[in-house]
């Protein structure tokens, strides 16, 4: 450490200025914080200054000590103000970067996609509604009555055997068709009057790549003067076009139902891509039978009608190319997102 008063006092004037510019150049407080330790630090030039002032005369040390002491004191406060600057900085800095930065991309929005068997009821409700049907719904717990005794399946009538479904105790059971709501209309309608029935089924059956416990079907009921099957082969064939194309080609087998008489299986012919084709059977159907219209006490002498079901999931499968029933109820969303941007048409 230098001796002698004014080589010190000089001294002091370089320190100063030294200080200062370090001061000036810390930009951040960890810079901050090491001009603070090399100069204020224990060990620091400025507390050594502090410690050499006992090796001064008597006369010098009062000079020199104040002047030291000021140094070390204007240096104390600049670090503080220094510091503080640099705080609200670095926040100012933080929080401009933590804002939330609008260029990154959003989360993909996926609104969900009505399910293939709700497009095909919304589908064939449209048609139908054009056509100037009601578009009824009624219920799936039902007695016996409803599902089988007044569609003419009397007690021990062996086509019950085809529509085993489970019973839930209490004469209850869960529909097997949807064509218990037939007769629930009829009983609050008087006819002339058209109508289709969408619902969920059941039956105990096994699953299988066609078959399910659970699955959907559209009833319709058509009841006015002097109904015939050329009324019925309209009506199927139009709607099938509307859904399957303006050149489908149906045909009506002769079958059997308890509720119809006399009943049918209508099949669409479908174009192969190799060029061959083939039937499907789609739907059930026929003239309704006397006693169904006689259980809701509509006279058969004086009106009559026709009835078909067709089963909504088969639908499904043909128009979609879907070989498993059983793909509609996993969820798989890969299914199920083909379907996307599909808008249930009645809504619109
Ligand atoms: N209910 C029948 C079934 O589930 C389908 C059916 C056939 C309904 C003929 C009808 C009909 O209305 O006339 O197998």
């Amino acid at each position: 450490m230098p001796t002698g008063n004014s080589s010190l006092i000089e001294n002091l004037e370089d320190l100063r200025k030294e200080v200062f510019s370090a001061l000036q150049g810390a930009g951040d407080l960890r810079a901050l914080e090491e001009v603070r330790v090399r100069y204020l630090g224990k060990k620091g030039a400025i507390k050594s200054l502090q410690k050499g002032l006992g090796s001064l005369t008597p006369e010098e040390r009062p000079k020199v000590g104040a002047q030291v002491n000021q140094l070390h004191d204007e240096v104390e406060s600049a670090l503080e103000s220094k510091r503080d600057a640099l705080e609200s900085s670095a926040l100012e800095e933080r929080l401009k970067k933590e804002q939330i930065d609008i260029s990154l991309p959003g989360r993909e929005d996926r609104p969900g996609t009505p399910h293939p068997v709700s497009i095909l009821i919304d589908e064939i409700s449209t048609i139908f509604a054009r056509m100037g049907y009601d578009i009824y719904a009624h219920r799936e717990i039902e007695t016996d009555y409803y599902n089988f005794e007044a569609l003419n399946f009397p007690a021990d009538h062996p086509a019950r055997d085809m529509q085993d479904t489970f019973f839930v105790g209490e004469g209850l059971l869960l529909r097997s068709h949807t064509s218990n709501a037939q007769i629930h209309y009829m009983e609050h309608q008087k006819p002339p009057f058209k109508m289709i029935t969408p619902g969920r089924c059941y039956r105990c059956d096994t699953q299988d790549a066609t078959h399910l416990p659970l699955f959907h079907q559209v009833e319709g009921l058509v009841v006015a003067k002097d109904i015939s099957m050329a009324h019925l082969k309209w009506t199927l064939e139009t709607f099938l076009r509307e859904l399957f194309g303006p050149k489908t080609e149906i045909r009506m087998r002769p079958s059997f139902f308890p509720f119809t008489e006399p009943s049918a299986e209508v099949d669409v012919w479908f174009e192969g891509k190799d060029g061959e084709g083939k039937w499907l059977e789609m739907l059930g159907a026929g003239l309704v039978d006397p006693n169904v219209l006689l259980a809701c006490q509509i006279d058969p002498e004086e009106w009559s009608g026709f009835a078909f079901g067709v089963g909504v999931e088969r639908l499904a499968m043909v128009r979609y190319g879907i070989k498993d029933i059983r793909m509609f109820y996993e969820n798989d969303v890969r299914v199920l997102r083909q379907f996307e941007g599909q808008r249930q048409s009645w809504r619109r």
